[in-house]
């Protein structure tokens, strides 16, 4: 691409945007040279990554090329924040149906439906960044309650779920992602006295990660309690120690917003509850009151922020009830609003081409599972700027603008070096 880059006819809005995204010392020209260049690549060269290729440093003060994958993907927490970080998305795995369709028609690509513990991991993409959003059920305090009365086994015994950490493993085995980005329910960390834990961070440690976590309130970014174990993984022979000594979780927005900000002002009738399950929901929180217990129904407040939005909320919406002036019982969130509390907003949809709101597209019992289920983008791209920032780091202490080490993550792939 030539360097001749005229800003005089470029509209005054965006000459801002340049003054303020421009690293000191880089010339508006250069800037934008750089920001067109990065995106052609993109466009152009779908296997562009920041690991494969050299890249001129002065780039990654436009979009750094990360490629990553997107695992247990739901409705794509992590493709929705990662994207607005400026990454690539080049492989996605749900095998839920409903989830699928709503991921199709958010990012315009359906996920591989396959049971991830039968994909062969070698046809994966390289990527950059692996993220994960393991099934939590296994974990959490109420799947590990509601399997404990049922006499099921939990954690890494239930055959069925618990062992899908393991697929993650064999993934890293096969394709070595530079980083790691996992969530998990925040009882992970204390699940079967500690056990589930040390093995999740000795398999990690042993494959060569430096490894750290942290449990995350997304009540600073959306108003609803939602802990959250987030887990990052930076490979040693990629990165050197200094460099990942760098990373820290984001430090919180001291405000966030509250619960009265995602209501909308008209909504439909049916999301009333009904007098029978209004009076077993009073009924049940009455009996459970006299027994000492706290679990029952919430009402959220306009000024406050609500309970976790659970995958069972379809069934009662009993955590999070709404009053409204001139209705006779408390209503559920609708859909729209549940997609705005968990943080699925305009920042997000915009970028996919859908608006102020990403579409509805399956039933609203499928709808809420799917929220209730999802990691909220705002925390991921939160997280994940810190871990672009220790990214930039090591994409400038290598001098060449390349991380890759050897045979590392891109097996033959040429690294700077090889082409000098
Ligand atoms: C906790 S949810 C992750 C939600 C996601 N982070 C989001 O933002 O929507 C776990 C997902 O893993 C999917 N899943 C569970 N077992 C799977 C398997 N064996 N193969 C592929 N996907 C699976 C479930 O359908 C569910 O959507």
């Amino acid at each position: 691409m030539g360097k001749d880059v005229h800003i005089r006819s470029i509209d005054p809005e965006v000459v801002r945007w340049i003054d303020d995204f421009k690293p000191p010392g880089v010339s508006r020209e250069e800037y934008l040279r750089q920001v067109i260049e990065a995106e052609r690549r993109r466009v152009f060269d779908p296997q562009a990554s920041l690991f494969s290729t050299g890249i001129d440093p002065v780039r990654i003060f436009g979009q750094l090329p990360f490629r990553f994958i997107d695992l247990f993907a739901g409705i794509g927490g992590f493709r929705s924040a990662l994207t607005k970080l400026g990454g690539t998305c080049s492989y996605t795995s749900e095998w839920d149906k409903y989830a699928a369709t709503t991921y199709e028609a958010w990012y315009g690509e359906r996920p591989d439906q396959s049971d991830i513990r039968e994909i062969e991991y070698d046809t994966i993409p390289d990527h950059d960044l692996l993220a994960a959003g393991f099934p939590c059920q296994p974990f959490s305090l109420a799947g590990v309650s509601k399997k404990n009365s049922l006499g099921r086994p939990h954690g890494f015994e239930d055959e069925k779920q618990g062992n899908l950490f393991f697929s993650i493993l064999d993934i890293i085995d096969a394709k070595e992602p530079p980083v790691l980005l996992l969530e998990n329910v925040k009882n992970l960390k204390s699940h079967d006295s500690g056990n589930t834990w040390n093995v999740i961070s000795e398999e990690l440690t042993d494959r060569g990660y430096r490894v750290f976590h942290q449990v995350i309130d997304a009540s600073a970014w959306v108003p609803q309690h939602r802990e959250r174990i987030f887990i990052v993984g930076f490979r040693s022979d990629v990165f050197d120690e200094e460099t990942t000594s760098r990373f820290r979780f984001p430090r919180p927005p001291s405000q966030g917003p509250l619960f009265g900000s995602i209501l909308e002002s008209d909504p439909e009738s049916k999301y009333m509850l009904s007098d029978k399950l209004w009076k077993y929901l009073k009924d049940y929180r009455r009996k459970h009151e006299a027994r000492g217990n706290g679990f029952g129904y919430g009402v959220a407040q306009p000024d406050g922020v609500s309970r976790t939005m659970s995958a069972r909320y379809h069934k009662d919406g009993s955590e999070i009830l709404i009053e409204s002036d001139g209705w006779r019982n408390p209503r559920r969130l609708t859909p729209r609003e549940a997609a705005r509390l968990l943080g699925f907003d305009e920042r997000y949809s915009s970028i996919f081409g859908h608006g102020s709101e990403f579409p509805q597209v399956v039933s609203d019992t499928q709808a809420y599972r799917q929220f209730g289920n999802a990691v909220v983008p705002k925390v991921v791209e939160a997280v994940g700027a810190e871990i672009l920032a220790v990214m930039s780091a090591a994409v400038h202490s290598t001098g060449s603008g390349c991380l890759l080490k050897g045979q590392t993550a891109m097996s033959g792939s040429p690294s700077v070096a090889d082409a000098a």
